[in-house]
């Protein structure tokens, strides 16, 4: 067990895949069901045992702050009316008390890489876990499992894997990694979104990771790679001992209005009538 204390989320990007109704609502903030994708986010977070989570998001997106905020009224108000199941759910979303949420802002989205490095300065000592809210993944919590398989000693990085159709990899980072059904691989490589002629194999990362502390110096010594931007999977690469986890969850992709629309579908039946938040399981 490696004993992650730092949850990083990237939370600046700009959520053009879902306009308009990113327009004015952060895409994080967008329910799944009846519950934010950033709170799922987090109660990953808080299984794998993080005692600090660091949002790395924009200044233009306040309700993020607001979210997590204090909600005195809106619990007046419900307990007023005896809604005693809606006071559970929100007060279900507040941080338990030992745990740190900690703000930083990204004031210009230059791609992945650039956000995790704005977290640098609030990380926590040891292995530093990162979320990204728009990929959800129901079942198994991926990050808690990734944490217990992370070997400091032997990996530079764990990151999240699942393989893809071919004509898909240009929109992932890929590995380099031979076959296999191990639960961790270990890679050769890592490229981002390769051409499908080019691509090592087709199993590609998905939004968890678990990181060596040293990935901030190798964020730093990364220069702008594809789009322009500092891309995570190249410092990843640069920092080397990279492995695959193959997560036993299923992952859906929330950055794209029908993988939306199926996680919705799939906690609406997880839910069945119960009616409860994903906070208040
Ligand atoms: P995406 O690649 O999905 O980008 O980022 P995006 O801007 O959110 O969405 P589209 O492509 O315009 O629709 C993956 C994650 O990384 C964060 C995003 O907020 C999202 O959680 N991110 C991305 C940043 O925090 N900063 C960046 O500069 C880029």
């Amino acid at each position: 067990m490696a004993g992650l204390k730092t949850v990083i989320f990237p939370v600046a990007g700009m959520g053009t895949r879902m306009l308009p109704a990113t327009k004015v609502t952060p895409k994080e903030l967008l329910p799944v069901y009846d519950t934010p994708l950033l709170q799922f986010a987090v109660r990953e977070a808080l299984d794998a045992g993080a005692t600090r989570l660091v949002m790395v998001s924009h200044p233009s997106k306040t309700a993020i702050e607001d979210y997590f905020g204090p909600c005195d009224d809106l619990l007046a108000e419900l307990q007023s009316k005896q809604k005693d199941a809606l006071v559970r759910a929100v007060r279900a979303t507040n941080m338990p008390a030992d745990v740190e949420l900690v703000f930083v802002m990204q004031h210009e989205q230059k791609g992945l890489g650039h956000a995790v490095l704005c977290g640098s300065d609030a990380v926590l000592d040891g292995p530093v876990g990162v979320i990204l809210p728009d990929d959800l993944i129901l079942g198994a919590p991926a990050l808690a499992e990734m944490a217990d398989a992370f070997d400091e000693r032997t990996m530079g990085s764990l990151v999240a894997a699942q393989r893809v159709p071919r004509d898909k990899v240009s929109s992932y980072g890929v590995f380099d990694c031979a076959d296999g059904d191990a639960t961790v691989l270990p890679a050769k490589g890592f490229v981002e979104k390769p051409a499908p002629r080019d691509a090592p194999s087709n199993l590609a990362a998905v939004g968890r990771y678990v990181l060596s502390p040293a990935i901030f110096d190798a964020l730093r010594a990364t220069g702008e790679g594809a789009g322009g931007e500092i891309q995570l999977t190249d410092a990843i690469a640069a920092l080397g001992r990279v492995h695959a986890y193959r997560f036993s969850g299923t992952r859906y992709d929330c950055g794209d209005k029908d993988g939306l629309v199926r996680a919705t579908l799939a906690v609406q039946e997880q839910r069945g009538r119960a009616h409860l938040s994903v906070a208040a399981e």
